[in-house]
Order: structure tokens, then C-alpha cells, then sequence
């Protein structure tokens, strides 16, 4: 048997497509792009782990599930899963993108409120300091008066993620900078992103009339392919979380250190929503830095949540984990979390597009436990 070691990590070219195999529309397809989030792995990726190394008809979990592309690949190949997110945004995305609508109702609702909005319905109401600094007068009254026609739809949870996503568009950033903004650009300003002067926005009702008959189509085109399985999504600290039950696999992609603050990128849904924040909790936030405790703290968090997997996997049970890891810290991990590493290989990852193109290698570590 190969030692750890020798288990080098081989270039899997399979899973190293080009932009050209595999174009952003593909990467995207229907709920995968319902809103925009930081740090997600690709459906086309998750498919093909689903194949090698979890059994028909299976149940997965994913301790760090994001924005829910595990659950909505284990949906669509026939997959049972449980997603787990300390970020309250995320596991509301998760439950847009994963719950199974009825069309009708979907659409009855989604149609309502935008007409009533349309009409003119609904109040402003109050808003927090933040609201008013990021947004403008009248983009601030667009999204607080679709806020007010949410109410109690039965898709609420939908309507919710629509008013997050036309948010995300009428904040006053500079449109190069949509990611991490800094400072609310209320002044024209020079665009790197489209070589020209840009204006601030100062609506947000074509933001909500697009996004919301875009989200309808896309959990349309979902809903024609998902399977009848099993799919929760857990709300809290994957470290201390009870596991529901026994999992054929783990398949997840973790928090690296320092990277990305998973909460404060949506900072603009928790203020609308009123969503509660337990960042302080969050594994390897970016805000906590790579010293050598922050690491440290990495180290012992990933590894909590590992152990936990690992308890409840079944006999045969593998632990999938992608990770860019330029630390070397997951031989660690993995040994303090009682797994034993079996297999590792590497893709090629060609990002074209967006503030942070440009071209890495990422790993996937398979392992089981000793
Ligand atoms: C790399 S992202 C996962 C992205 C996911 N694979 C996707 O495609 O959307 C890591 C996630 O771990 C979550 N996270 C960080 N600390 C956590 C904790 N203590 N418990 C559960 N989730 C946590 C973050 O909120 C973030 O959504």
C-alpha cells in the first residue's frame, strides 16, 4: 500500500477543463447562479466526485455547504444530502435553490408581489445606518418597498433571495468592485471594468423586475430535473452540530485561511433581512488573518469538523475535500482528525473572468478513516 508520502498528487486532466469544454453558461445552469456568491466550486466538479467515490442512490453531507452546489448536484444525481453553514444568507439561499416549489405556487407568488410592485404597493419602512450609506434614495425606497410585499407568500424564502440579488446590483459600488467594496461611490467615477465613466445606481426596480423572472426561470429549468431525494440544510457550527445519521460520503469544499469573510459578503441581505450574524464563528475568515494562531485556530476548527464527519460516515465512507492548499496544512488535518489519506489528485482551474481571473491548481484529497 502506498505510504502518505508517496501518494504524490497526479494532474487529472478529466477534471481540468478549459473555458472551452466547460463555458461560464454550463458552470452556471439554472440555480447555480440565483445569486452571486464568493467562493463556490463547480456543479460539473461535484458530479464527477459523486461518481467516483459515492454509491447510487447515497446520502452525502456537506459541513461547509455554502451556496448549496453539493445539495443541488446530489439533486440532480439522484443523491441524498445534508448541508451544514454557520452563515444564515447561505442556508436561505440553500433552501431557495434546494426546496422543492410547487410551479404554480412559484410562480403565483413571485408574479404577485412583482405586480404589486410594479402598482406601486407596499412602504419603505425603516432602515438601518448601513442601508442608508450603501444605497441610493430612491434605490433604498425600490428595495424597501418590495421588502414590505414579501410578506407571508409561501415562497417568501425566494422572494427573499431575489430582494438580496437586486440589492447586491443598487449598492453604490464602483461596478469593478462588487465583490469586497470599500467606500460607497456616490460620485461618476472611472470604470476598469467597462474602459469608460460609470454612474452610481440610483434605482433598484429593474434589478428586482430582472432578477425576480430570472430566478422563476431558473428554479423552473431546475425543477424539470431534480429527483424526489432527501435535501436539508443546517443552519450552525459544523464543529458542534448534532449529525443527522449516517453518511455514504463527505464532499466539501472548506474556508481556506485569510481568504474570504463569508458573511460580510452579503452584508447588504443581513441588513435588509434581518438575518443574525455569527461570523465570530466562522472558520478561517479572512478578518482573523494568517498569523500564526489564526492558523493555528484554522487547524484545530477544520479538524473538529472532520472528526465529527468522520464519526459519521459508514464503513465504507470516503471524506472528499477540495482545497487549494498552499500551507500544507491538511496532512495535518487529516491525521488529527483520525482519516487516513487514499487517494489525491489535482485540477487545473482557467479562470477567465472576474476581479480575481487568473489560473491555480486546486487538490482533492480523498480519505477515510483509519
Ligand atoms: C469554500 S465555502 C463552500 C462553498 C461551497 N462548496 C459552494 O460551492 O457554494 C466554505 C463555507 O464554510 C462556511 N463555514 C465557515 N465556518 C463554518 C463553521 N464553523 N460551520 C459551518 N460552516 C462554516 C462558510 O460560511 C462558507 O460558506
Amino acid at each position: 500500500m502506498a505510504t502518505q508520502e508517496q501518494l504524490y498528487s497526479t494532474l487529472d486532466l478529466d477534471l481540468s477543463w478549459s473555458e472551452r469544454d466547460l463555458p461560464e453558461r454550463e458552470r452556471t445552469k439554472h440555480v447555480h447562479r440565483l445569486h452571486p456568491y464568493l467562493g463556490k466550486y463547480i456543479p460539473q466538479l461535484v458530479e464527477e466526485l459523486f461518481r467516483r467515490h459515492v454509491p447510487a442512490g447515497g446520502r452525502v453531507l456537506d459541513p461547509f455547504a455554502g451556496s448549496g452546489t453539493t445539495l443541488v448536484q446530489a439533486l440532480e444525481s439522484g443523491l441524498d444530502s445534508v448541508g451544514i453553514d454557520i452563515a444564515a444568507f447561505n442556508c436561505l439561499l440553500m433552501r431557495a435553490k434546494t426546496d422543492a416549489h410547487d410551479p404554480f405556487r412559484l410562480e403565483h407568488d413571485i408574479r404577485d408581489a412583482l405586480a404589486r410592485f410594479e402598482r406601486g404597493e407596499g412602504r419603505a419602512g425603516p432602515s438601518s445606518a448601513y442601508v442608508r450609506t450603501w444605497f441610493a434614495p430612491q434605490a433604498r425606497r425600490d428595495l424597501l418597498r418590495f421588502r414590505s410585499l414579501i410578506g407571508d407568500h409561501e415562497s417568501r424564502d425566494v422572494l427573499r433571495v431575489v430582494l438580496a440579488r437586486a440589492a447586491r446590483s443598487a449598492r453604490l459600488t464602483p461596478h469593478f468592485d462588487l465583490d469586497v467594496p470599500r467606500a460607497p461611490q456616490t460620485e461618476p467615477y472611472w470604470c476598469h471594468k467597462h474602459r469608460r465613466i460609470c454612474r452610481p445606481v440610483e434605482r433598484a426596480d429593474h434589478f428586482v423586475r430582472r432578477y425576480a423572472l430570472d430566478t422563476l426561470a431558473r428554479l423552473k429549468s431546475f425543477g424539470r430535473l431534480r429527483q424526489r431525494r432527501d435535501v436539508h440544510v443546517l443552519h450552525g457550527d459544523a464543529r458542534t452540530l448534532a449529525l443527522p445519521g449516517l453518511f455514504d460520503a463527505i464532499v466539501t469544499s472548506p474556508p481556506y485561511p485569510g481568504l474570504i469573510d463569508y458573511h460580510e459578503q452579503h452584508r447588504y441581505a443581513y441588513e435588509l433581512l434581518g438575518l443574525g450574524d455569527l461570523r465570530r464563528q466562522e472558520i478561517g475568515a479572512a478578518a482573523a488573518g494568517t498569523s500564526l494562531p489564526a492558523l493555528s485556530a484554522y487547524v484545530e476548527g477544520i479538524t473538529s469538523v472532520l472528526a465529527a464527519c468522520r464519526s459519521a460516515l459508514t464503513r465504507s465512507g470516503a471524506v472528499v475535500i477540495v482545497v487549494n492548499d498552499r500551507r500544507d496544512l491538511y496532512p495535518e488535518i487529516l491525521e488529527r482528525s483520525g482519516l487516513r489519506l487514499a487517494e489525491r489528485y489535482r485540477r487545473h482551474v482557467n479562470r477567465r473572468t472576474g476581479r480575481r481571473s487568473g489560473e491555480y491548481f486546486e487538490e482533492i484529497l480523498v480519505s477515510r478513516p483509519r
